[in-house]
């Protein structure tokens, strides 16, 4: 005799297509009978085509490894994602304010910068969670010391891991290692959108979005769908980081984003002989905030102990909270909140 243990066991190492993720903890089985045949009622929402018929026969191909091989009947529900009413971005249920990191160039600390916000938002004891939306280069669960995987829950529902009392969400985690490469364009939107509404986020003050640097499909669709507070922008002192702020500045201010300042990282290496080493030129960000007339946050200094502080997973605003820098991250998380 079958039992639905063993069925449901099988569906375990199915994967849902393009995903590494299996159907049974993505909570798209919704029912299995058995009797005289096998049956296995599947709920899926997508637009895409194809998945339906995808899911189908891999669910049939998984269930051939049933004793006695018994008939087999799967039904797949395809139903159209939830549209979200009316047009323009919406707010996310139960979450206060989502404040976006962008930056226009890569490396200039933009993921340690969220990191650290959301750490000290934390410490001031709100309700925060950070979300890594960069699908390419992502960190945020490295720079907070996790490899834990999220799960959904039965209704679908992604439920983030939670780590330094921030909760923890990854947009490229549930992709498998392929599919960053092939998720463009249309997908990229219909991904993220979907994505950012199936995570349960829970009653928040604060989520962190860690944007990809520049100016693509996924910074677009981000500000086209979730209502933003606002957008932090990283850059460090020097003329071809200021360049490509400037292009993030604009981006966002074309898209009614309001631009909550410009953090300058990386501004100034105090050697242990206390001389100041301005490695990437000084006051750049500042003079570019003036210019475009957007307010300057603060600038952050270029610290081993900031880089050491994230590789160990354990942001320097906790690690070390009377760190220059964490203090400054403490300051501007304030002015912030
Ligand atoms: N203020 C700083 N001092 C020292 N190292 C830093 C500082 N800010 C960032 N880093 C380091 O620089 C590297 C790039 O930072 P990261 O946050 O990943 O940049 P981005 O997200 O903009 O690509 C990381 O190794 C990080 O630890
Ligand atoms: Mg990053």
């Amino acid at each position: 005799m079958i039992d639905e243990k063993q069925v449901r066991d099988l569906l375990a190492k199915v994967p849902y297509p393009g995903f590494t993720r299996d159907i049974i903890s993505f909570g798209i089985v919704k029912a299995i009978t058995i009797g005289s045949e096998i049956k296995v009622q599947l709920v899926v929402s997508t637009n895409e085509t194809g998945v339906g018929a995808k899911l189908r026969s891999s669910v049939e191909q998984a269930l051939k490894e049933l004793p006695g091989k018994p008939p087999i009947s799967v039904l797949v529900d395809v139903q159209a994602p939830v549209q979200s009413s009316g047009q323009g971005p919406t707010s996310i249920e139960g979450v206060r304010r989502v404040i976006a990191v962008a930056s226009g160039k890569g490396g200039v600390g933009k993921s340690t910068v969220a990191v650290n916000l959301a750490a000290a938002f934390a410490a001031q004891g709100l309700k925060t969670a950070i979300c890594d939306c960069d699908l390419y280069g992502p960190s945020i669960a490295l720079m907070c010391g996790t490899s834990e995987r999220p799960y959904a829950d039965e209704a679908g529902k992604i439920i983030p891991v939670e780590s330094h009392g921030l909760k923890l969400m990854s947009l490229g985690l549930m992709l498998d290692d392929d599919s960053p490469a092939i998720l463009r364009g249309p997908m990229v939107t219909r991904y993220t959108q979907q994505f950012l509404r199936d995570v349960a986020w829970g009653d928040l003050d604060v989520l962190v979005l860690d944007l990809p640097p520049g100016t693509g499909d996924i910074q677009l669709t981000i500000v086209q769908t979730v209502a933003l507070y606002g957008v932090v922008i990283v850059t460090t002192p020097q003329e071809v980081a200021l360049i490509d702020a400037r292009k993030a500045v604009t981006m966002f201010k074309k898209t009614n984003v309001p631009i909550l300042g410009i953090v300058e990282n990386m501004a100034c290496f105090i050697a242990p002989d206390g001389s100041r080493h301005e490695i990437f030129g000084s006051g750049g960000g500042a003079r570019e905030a003036e210019r475009l007339q957007v307010p300057f946050l603060g600038s952050l200094p270029l610290d081993p102990a900031v880089r050491i502080a994230a590789d160990a997973g354990f942001p320097i605003v906790l690690s070390d909270p009377a760190n220059p820098a964490s203090l400054k991250i403490m300051e501007i998380a304030g002015n912030l909140s």
